[in-house]
């Protein structure tokens, strides 16, 4: 008979029964007779082990507890329960085949430094750390697609080499398009979400953005992901209540679909299960009364920072939105509040436990004139802008939409300290290996 080759994650339809596994010699020991091998073939860990009797001889056996670490195999077995072993399943091995010896691996179980193991990110993403974050972004990134396509939106793939700057010049990319001039890498592709949602409606992007940061922190990558609704007659705060939908859809998502990679990660589960709405809503004027209450000294006018946020999120329970924030520390095409203009109808959304602002969102300016007023105020060249203006010749209205950032999402809902774990091939201002 055929012996099925079963991921470990199915294995517990399969106790009792004959099962393949192919994968890899992720750990071992040895007691007495016993080898112990663990393996791991991407959907979890498994203790597999072996004695001289029926299946083995003495000298197999021996063999068995030499094999290298991180050597391919493909093994078959019958599964037993086992509370006391990894993932509580274990494999009582018949066959073992040696698909290719591995050589000496350079992560052992000892604590490496952060260089060490970003300079071995291939071979790190092996590990079950690593192998829990990023399952959870893969379920992070389908519970996005499944929030907006369920409710209407429709999925537009925004360019990423652009004629100008959406998020401020600083932080641009920049190269030598033929006899174009220079292009630029995407900041955001809201400006063409703008575009798609005269057409469409609802729309999003989930793509990759592109910050030259200067700044080190543990908050900022130079490539990265964000998710970028962008919906056709919405006001600020139809636009914040689409956020708080949006984010509790996530969470919730995730804490039904990984429990096993949350237990892995070791995440205190209770903040995130408060995780749902209605979140608080503060002024930028109210949070920096906080701040100021907190000791912090910023003048009105400032834009907060990590520290900042960190210290208004203490203050909450799920995430928190700042909203009317002053227009001078905020992008060119936001829209002024009618009731005090130096201010704008944004809001930035804070996740709790120091995470940081997760989201950047707002109403758009949807009058010509002042939107090619703000366009001279940034000294941006308006010819570049044309197509955008044109947005507001043909039909305007007023219009809303936000970008979250994957990879700060997945470090907020995993517990991890850094967000360069969140994503599979970290970019920043030192590294740009492997
Ligand atoms: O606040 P930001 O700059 O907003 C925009 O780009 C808007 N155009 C979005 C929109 O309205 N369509 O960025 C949005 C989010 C931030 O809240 C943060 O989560 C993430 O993108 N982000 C970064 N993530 C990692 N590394 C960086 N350097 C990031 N910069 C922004
Ligand atoms: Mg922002």
């Amino acid at each position: 008979v055929e012996v099925p080759w079963v991921s470990i994650e199915m294995l517990p339809q399969y106790v009792g029964k004959k099962v393949e596994i192919r994968g890899w010699l992720a750990n071992k020991r040895s007691s007495g007779k016993i080898a112990f091998l663990i393996l791991r073939d991407g959907t979890g860990f498994l203790q597999a082990t072996a004695f001289a009797g029926e299946h083995f001889d003495s000298e197999e056996v021996k063999n068995l507890k030499r094999i290298p670490l991180e050597s391919s195999l493909i093994v078959q077995g019958r599964v037993k329960e086992e509370k006391r072993a990894i993932g509580g399943y274990e494999l009582e091995l018949e066959k073992v085949e040696i698909i290719s010896e591995a050589e000496d691996y350079p992560i052992q179980k000892k604590e490496h430094s952060i260089e060490f193991l970003m300079e071995n990110r291939h071979l790190w993403l092996r590990s079950r750390k690593q192998n829990a974050i990023l399952r959870v972004r893969n379920q992070v990134i389908m519970a996005i697609h499944h929030f907006f396509q369920e409710r209407g939106f429709t999925l537009i793939d925004p360019p990423i080499l652009t004629p100008a700057a959406c998020e401020g010049t600083t932080t641009l990319f920049a190269l030598d398009y033929f006899d174009l001039g220079k292009a630029y890498l995407s900041q955001s592709g809201q400006l063409y979400m703008e575009a798609a949602c005269m057409a469409f409606g609802k729309v999003y992007c989930l793509a990759p953005t592109f910050r030259a940061e200067k700044s080190k922190t543990r908050r900022h990558l130079t490539e990265f992901w964000m998710v970028e609704p962008e919906v056709a007659f919405y006001n600020w705060e139809d636009n914040m209540e689409l956020q708080e939908e949006f984010v509790s859809f996530v969470v919730q998502t995730v804490l039904e679909k990984c429990p096993r990679e949350l237990e892995v990660l070791e995440r205190d589960l209770k903040p995130l299960e408060r995780v749902v709405p209605p979140f608080p809503r503060i002024s930028y004027d109210e949070a920096l009364r906080i701040l100021n209450r907190k000791g912090f000294r910023i003048e009105w006018g400032n834009d907060f920072g990590g520290d900042e946020e960190t210290a208004i999120s203490e203050e909450f329970d799920r995430p928190v939105f700042i909203h009317h924030y002053p227009k001078k520390v905020k992008a060119f095409y936001m829209q002024p509040d009618p009731e005090n203009p130096e201010l704008v109808l944004n809001d930035d959304l804070i996740a709790p436990e120091g995470y940081g602002e997760i989201i950047g969102g707002s109403e758009r300016i949807h009058d010509l004139n002042l939107l090619k007023e703000r366009i001279k105020e940034h000294h941006l060249p308006e010819e570049v802008f044309d197509w955008y203006l044109d947005l507001r010749r043909f039909g305007s209205c007023p219009h809303s939409g936000f970008g979250l950032g994957v990879e700060r999402t997945v470090a907020w809902i995993c517990g991890i300290h850094h967000i360069r774990e969140a994503i599979p091939f970290p970019r920043q201002i030192y590294r740009l290996y492997p």
